[in-house]
């Protein structure tokens, strides 16, 4: 990775620390998270992750951890590059290793997880050759991939930076910047569509078992807390004007 990419992380990594607590407070009534991606994504996980050991890319403040170890995995380990985020998932999950690592470059060893799920951070990654072929590298042979992703659709229209990034294969992906809930001010890359994310797991090796646009979960509105009704229809109507994210499962 360049000295640019470098620098990109840190910033990142900057915002979240700083804002961690933040963060996870409007995590916890977010409703993208609470009725859409979260959902979507223990959707597709399987039934049980006995003896298998569950890297988690990108785990924030753990939100995803409860539906993870709810099946009973070997071990699960959590990476990200913020180390106050880190520290808020091992308070809530004491049980699960975190460690500080960028996930385009991971410190295992090659095959030593059987499972991979990451949700909305790939995003993060400039170059998405080498992160798949990063995430092929440290899964087992059969080991499966599940992510979610921000949609290009949708997230090319925040702040264009004017900036973007061509890799070895020429692929370029452009970069934007967002203010995340809890005032998380961040850059990430977009792909132009979602066959060039395809694409680019595909040429890492993986065979793609399915790719699709998640929808909100439906709720009766009378059993909906108070506090989500209005939330709940805006998220609704939002994501069938244009999908917000994208989930992907994969097999090495
Ligand atoms: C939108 S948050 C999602 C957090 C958590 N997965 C969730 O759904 O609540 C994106 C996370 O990716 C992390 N991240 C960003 N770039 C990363 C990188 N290069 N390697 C590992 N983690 C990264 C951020 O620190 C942040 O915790």
């Amino acid at each position: 990775m360049s000295e640019e990419n470098d620098s990109l992380i840190e910033k990142n990594a900057k915002e979240y620390d700083a804002h961690a607590q933040s963060w996870q407070v409007s995590m916890s009534t977010n409703m993208g998270h609470k009725y859409l991606e979260k959902p979507a994504m223990e959707n597709e996980l399987p039934v049980t992750f006995e003896g298998k050991a569950v890297l988690c890319i990108g785990v924030g403040s753990g939100d995803e951890l409860q539906d993870i170890l709810r099946r009973h995995p070997a071990h699960v380990t959590g990476i990200d590059i913020s180390n106050e985020l880190l520290n808020i998932a091992k308070s809530r999950f004491p049980d699960v290793e975190v460690k500080k690592m960028d996930m385009s470059a991971m410190d295992f060893p090659d095959a030593t997880f059987d499972y991979v799920y990451s949700s909305l951070t790939f995003h993060y990654a400039p170059d998405w050759d080498v992160l798949c072929s990063e995430i092929y590298r440290v899964l087992k042979k059969g080991g499966k991939l599940l992510f979610s992703t921000h949609h290009p659709d949708y997230w090319s229209r925040k702040t264009p930076t004017g900036k973007s990034y061509t890799n070895d294969r020429r692929v370029t992906l452009t970069e934007h910047a967002a203010i995340l809930p809890g005032d998380v001010k961040i850059i990430y890359y977009n792909h132009t569509d979602t066959d060039s994310i395809n694409e680019a797991l595909s040429h890492a090796g993986f065979n793609i078992e399915k790719s699709f646009v998640p929808f909100v979960v439906e709720v009766d509105a009378n059993t909906l807390p108070v506090q989500d009704k209005e939330g709940y229809a805006k998220l609704k109507t939002k994501n069938t004007e244009s999908p917000l994210f994208y989930l992907i499962k994969a097999t090495k």
